[in-house]
């Protein structure tokens, strides 16, 4: 019994040391009407911007959650549901005798919903190593065949990237999006390729193939990209990559670098835009397209103190600042930039308080960094 209260006080105490008393009280900020006539959407536009973020089916269920996106994005990308995970149908795979793409569910319903509203969309993703089920890399489409040959795999990448657009078309979706993250997270940050069952049994070429084939299949309309974390450690092996993304005339086959921008409030704004300004070299559209920005660092989460919020607000106001100073002088070229969600309720990253608005769905610090309203942004 001693030994629980002893364990109670202690929580008590550090919850107060990193949090009120090393950085006050949560403050509760005047709402985003009093403060501007402007909604996110406007602010990026006139930057030539989308704003974009994450969604899932609850976000677009819950009707407070559901107003907060349609005012202020006009862009989405799926958190999940056009993962392969989601979208190959192992049964129609097995009896047609090759990969069949097959949206349903709440991949339909998402679909839907941002059609009725006319939000342009991101594709993601199609060529992955994670949330991509085994049994495609399989003889028989079945975990218990052995792995199927080089060409074979190059014959279901094809039927992946293929299915996909010809799914969107045959739903009436297809003109929704404007980009297609093709290959997601393929370099590792010693810029070596990451070992995948795609490299493993196609070769490394794996990534050439998925963007020749990407090249073919999308309609002009769509840029396509590659999508990966940590820029700053992997930007040189992306400039690689992208000269080496050419047909045989020397023609690009891919179209943009998408930024994820999981990043956290310890990190270096500095080098993240030496990296930016890296990539912008290559002459390939950026987007940010998964951005939330963690209190603290990944091994040590900060407590969502009003001192800790601060610096998340100037974070977002010199992150978002710099992308806009540099789209407007053309020295890159951005059309959208996406965050992974809003509200710190609903995000993946929750323990580290990482988005514009609160659970609640007050906004923070973050909101006015983002919105380049420094009054509010934590200075
Ligand atoms: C990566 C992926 C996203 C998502 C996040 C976690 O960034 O690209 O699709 O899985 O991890 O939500």
């Amino acid at each position: 019994m001693k030994r629980r209260i002893f364990c109670c006080v202690l929580c008590f105490l550090m919850v107060f040391l990193t949090g009120c008393g090393a950085g006050g009280v949560k403050v509760k900020l005047p709402a985003q009407e009093e403060v501007t006539s402007k909604t996110l959407q406007d602010v990026f536009g006139e930057h030539g911007m989308k704003v974009g973020t994450c969604i899932s089916p609850y976000m677009i269920s819950q009707a407070n959650t559901e107003k907060l996106i349609l005012a202020q994005f006009n862009s989405i990308t799926m958190e999940n549901n056009m993962k392969p995970d989601y979208v190959l149908n192992q049964e129609r795979s097995q009896a047609e005798g090759h990969l069949v793409v097959e949206y349903q569910g709440d991949t339909l319903k998402i679909l839907q919903w941002a059609k009725t509203h006319h939000l342009a969309m991101r594709g993601h993703t199609m060529i992955w190593y994670s949330q991509t089920p085994e049994w495609i890399f399989h003889e028989g489409f079945n975990t218990q065949g052995a792995y199927v040959d080089r060409d074979e795999m190059l014959l279901r990448m094809e039927d992946l990237i293929r299915g996909t657009f010809e799914e969107l078309e045959r739903l009436g979706y297809l003109d929704l999006f404007y980009a297609f993250d093709v290959v997601n997270e393929a370099w590792m940050e010693d810029g070596s390729l990451r070992p995948t069952l795609w490299s493993e049994i196609i070769g490394e070429d794996y990534l050439w193939y998925a963007f020749y084939y990407a090249d073919q299949y999308a309609p002009e309309s769509i840029d396509l990209y590659y999508n990966d974390y940590n820029a700053v450690y992997k930007a040189a092996a992306l400039v690689k990559m992208a000269q080496s993304l050419v047909d045989e005339g020397g023609r690009s086959l891919i179209d943009g670098i998408g930024l994820q921008a999981h990043l956290f409030t310890a990190d270096d704004l500095t080098k993240y835009f030496a990296a930016v300004d890296q990539l912008a070299e290559t002459g390939l559209k950026l987007e940010l397209t998964e951005i939330d920005v963690g209190l603290g660092k990944y091994q040590s989460a900060q407590y969502p103190s009003d001192t800790n919020l601060r610096t998340q607000g100037r974070f977002f106001y010199e992150l978002i600042g710099g992308l806009f100073e540099r789209a407007d002088a053309g020295r890159i070229n951005m059309d959208a930039i996406t965050f992974w969600g809003f509200s710190d309720g609903l995000s993946w990253r929750k323990e580290y308080s990482p988005q514009l608005y609160d659970e609640e769905l007050n906004p923070k610090y973050a909101l006015y960094g983002a919105m380049q309203i420094k009054e509010y942004a934590g200075y």
